[in-house]
């Protein structure tokens, strides 16, 4: 039985505690609900890559509750230091240098010679991190390859019985998870997310590299073409629906659609009901249903929207 539980403190103990005990609780970030663990423990690291069912051991994003925690984990440059102090707490992740001795699983950089490490704002993660004293390994808390959860609902639909507890803190405000930013050598955007590349760009006062096309290997499980994906397929760019279509709209341009992401042409806050949208579009379009979405521009976070929705709709790779 999955627990849910409040943000209280009383409740917020009991998350440490089966943190502690090397479960798995799922938390609010403010960019999507995290399925977390503790990053130094072996077996709770094992079991999130379990309860996820990844299909391989993917590297994991720690979750800290400040730069100083970070900079235990991981080396920071001179970049990397003035992006965290711009956009820390915030949904910004830096893939950094592993720090010798960090202490931390080998399982959650998969092996790998550098480290994700994220300081989020909502403040029931940073109460939870705080209460916990330690970082927590957390990717997004959805079956593997499916749409990332928003709500508490939503992380119960897809992990309900796999994990100890998922704290209840409401709808997320960002919608999409963090952006990725690495550094090696140049600060390249590993993955678009809920802070726009433009601001990263402006702090840095230089134009970030992009992730090559085919890169050798998907270093981020969000990187595999077939991912965030609904049940029923996806037609992107859609100025109208066809028969027997969902049509998801965006801006006022679509009066006949089934949902509007923003009526206003807003991004932000179609970001923040993007994988809501998805879940209900998907089941009002039932098995074998089809979902078609209206252009969003392709700036600020439309980025990371459009990178989210162009995965919704790759041809599946199976499972
Ligand atoms: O907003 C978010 O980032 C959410 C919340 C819960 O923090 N987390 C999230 O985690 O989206 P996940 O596991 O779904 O995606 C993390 C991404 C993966 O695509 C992973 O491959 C990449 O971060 N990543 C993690 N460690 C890495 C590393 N050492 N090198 C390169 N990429 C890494
Ligand atoms: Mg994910």
């Amino acid at each position: 039985m999955t627990e849910t539980l409040r943000p209280t403190p009383d409740d917020l103990n009991r998350a440490v505690m089966f943190l502690r005990a090397g479960d798995l609780v799922a938390f609010p970030t403010e960019t999507v609900y995290g399925l977390g663990g503790d990053a130094r423990s072996d077996r709770a690291v094992a079991r999130i890559f379990e309860a996820k069912g990844r299909p391989s051991f993917n590297p994991l994003i720690v979750h800290v509750a400040d730069l100083a925690a970070a900079e235990a984990l991981a080396v920071f440059d001179d970049n990397a230091r003035s992006v965290a102090q711009a956009f820390w707490p915030g949904p910004l992740t830096l893939v950094l240098p592993l720090r010798p001795h960090a202490g931390l699983s080998p399982l959650v950089s998969a092996g790998l010679p550098c480290v994700a490490v994220r300081v989020p704002a909502h403040p029931i993660a940073q109460a939870l991190l705080r209460a916990f004293g330690g970082p927590i390994a957390a990717p997004s808390a959805n079956p593997s390859g499916r749409v990332s959860p928003t709500r508490a609902d939503h992380v119960l639909a897809g992990l309900s019985g796999r994990i100890a507890a998922v704290v209840d803190g409401g709808a997320c405000a960002v919608g999409v998870e963090s952006t990725i930013l690495g550094f090696d050598p140049a600060p390249t955007l590993l993955r678009p997310g809920g802070l726009p590349a433009e601001a990263l760009e402006a702090c840095l006062g230089t134009r970030l590299a992009a992730l090559a096309e085919g890169a050798d290997r998907p270093s981020a499980p969000g990187q595999l073409a077939s991912h965030y994906a609904p049940a029923a397929t996806v037609r992107l760019n859609a100025t109208q629906a066809e028969p027997g279509e969902f049509w998801l709209g965006f801006g006022g341009h679509c009066p006949a659609a089934d949902l509007n992401l923003s009526p206003a042409g807003d991004l932000v806050e179609a970001a923040a009901n993007l994988f809501h949208a998805l879940r209900q579009a998907d089941s009002h379009a039932g098995a074998g249903g089809r979902i078609a979405v209206a252009p969003v521009p392709d700036h600020g976070l439309g980025c990371a929207i459009n990178d989210r929705l162009r995965r919704a709709a790759a041809p599946r790779s199976g499972a």
